[in-house]
């Protein structure tokens, strides 16, 4: 498998996916759940981020105590699914940025097809997350990452949370240089592009659509 996925197979992570993955969820446990993973995933998104010093005193003494050094951030959630994911992100990092891309699958082609794109300024300052909960054909996240590399992004990270082999083959061969983070990686697409065993379509399992 690529050398750019990582899979976060902490305890918890597992232990909520389980939950996340049940078909008996309901819609208002599941995106809570969703939540606190996104929280855990985006430690490992970001644990590379530079720190730096800085000096203050405890209550007892002065000490040099380590800092983040400020790199701007930005989530860039892949609409709607990637929703899910973006509020566990601002848990962890408020002050961080966040981006949304609309792209659609078209269920022949399983394309994808553009329909809105904002993104906050300087991108090509920011680590760039993305976040779409679900890797299937890696068409939508293909066309997603380049967006915002027309856009000036050039550390870009993907935080997804099911990955199926295809998608992350496809991906990782069109951005070599964007590592995958994900929280399990399935069995396989079915014919019409879902993820095996997965958790069916992530979007109306946050939102209680169908
Ligand atoms: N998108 C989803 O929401 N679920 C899948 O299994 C594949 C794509």
């Amino acid at each position: 498998m690529a050398d750019t996925l990582t899979i976060v197979d902490h305890p918890l992570i597992q232990h909520k996916l389980t939950i996340l993955r049940n078909k008996e969820t309901p819609t208002a446990h599941f995106r809570q759940v969703l939540r606190e993973v996104a929280f855990v995933l985006g430690c490992e998104a970001t644990k590379d981020l530079a720190l730096g010093e800085v000096t203050i005193e405890t209550p007892l003494e002065k000490v040099n105590a380590p800092y983040l050094e400020g790199k701007k951030l930005c989530f860039v959630s892949i609409l709607r699914a990637g929703n899910g994911l973006i509020e566990g992100l601002l848990d962890l990092i408020p002050s961080a940025r966040v981006g949304h891309v609309g792209l659609y699958r078209d269920h022949e082609t399983l394309e994808a097809i553009e329909y809105y794109f904002k993104t906050p300024d300087k991108l090509n300052e920011r680590l760039v997350i993305m976040v779409d909960p679900m890797l299937a054909t890696g068409n939508t996240a293909i066309a997603a990452a380049n967006k915002l590399k027309d856009a000036g992004a050039r550390d870009i990270k993907f935080l997804c949370l099911v990955a199926a082999p295809e998608g992350v083959e496809k991906f990782s061969k069109a951005h070599p240089d964007i590592p995958i983070i994900t929280a399990a990686l399935d069995r396989e697409l079915n014919e019409i592009g879902y993820i095996l065993p997965g958790l069916g379509d992530a979007g109306d399992r946050i939102y209680g659509t169908k």
